[in-house]
């Protein structure tokens, strides 16, 4: 299981330190939320905050827009220092266009969906990315709960994907702890983000750890 802990539920007066945490954790990627206040009713941080992140870690950065208009700003997150970047099929009208600009900087492009966003529609743009981000709780917030409904939608989106042999891989984003983890690796997740699940524990090294073996 690939972990991708979510620097927004991370105390934002010591990044630095929480950026050291994750290095010496099993955690594979960090997870980057970045808000508008359009798409989502939030606003979280953007490319500074990133740019001096990127001088922390070796790590992969795992960026998730919740913005209206991305295309505007892909190149900018390029230069910050993403490896993945993820857009909302729901912010864009011109959804294939984008993934091609992502593809070009160099970058994996990824494609989010809200709760409500049947992985049917995806059907024709997985053969052009590297990523689909299944959101489990309504994106804006971390600490939300859990919508079980994605198990459902984790299973028929690993189907099509082994069915046509393709090379996407299924990410998990809200809610997610030590109580669904073992149920969303059966399903066919290949990726958990965790917010608060690790943030807000006690030690979160570990909580990374047993979300990383939840399949062993
Ligand atoms: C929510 C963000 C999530 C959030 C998850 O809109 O996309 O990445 O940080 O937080 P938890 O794990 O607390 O639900
Ligand atoms: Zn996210």
């Amino acid at each position: 299981m690939i972990v991708a802990p979510s620097l927004l539920a991370s105390n934002f007066l010591h990044l630095e330190a929480e950026a050291r945490m994750l290095n010496e954790s099993e955690a594979d990627w960090f997870h980057l939320d970045v808000m508008d206040g359009r798409f989502v009713n939030n606003i979280s941080f953007g490319l500074p905050i990133i740019q001096q992140l990127r001088k922390t870690t070796q790590k992969l950065f795992d960026v998730h827009l919740m913005i209206e208009e991305p295309e505007k700003y892909t190149e900018a997150f390029a230069r910050a220092g993403a490896d993945i970047l993820t857009v909302h099929y729901e912010a864009c009208r011109h959804l294939h266009r984008n993934i091609q600009q992502i593809r070009d900087l160099g970058m994996i492009p990824g494609v989010a969906i809200n709760p409500h966003t049947p992985v049917q529609l995806l059907q024709d743009i997985l053969p052009d990315i590297g990523l689909v981000l299944v959101m489990s709780v309504n994106p804006g917030f971390g600490g939300q709960s859990f919508i079980p409904h994605t198990y459902q939608k984790v299973k028929t989106l690993r189907q099509r994907i082994d069915q046509f042999g393709l090379d996407v891989k299924i990410e998990i984003d809200g809610g997610v702890d030590l109580s669904n983890a073992k149920q969303l690796s059966e399903a066919g997740a290949h990726v958990l983000v965790a917010g608060s699940a690790v943030f807000h524990a006690p030690d979160p090294r570990q909580v990374i750890s047993s979300l990383k073996h939840c399949d062993a």
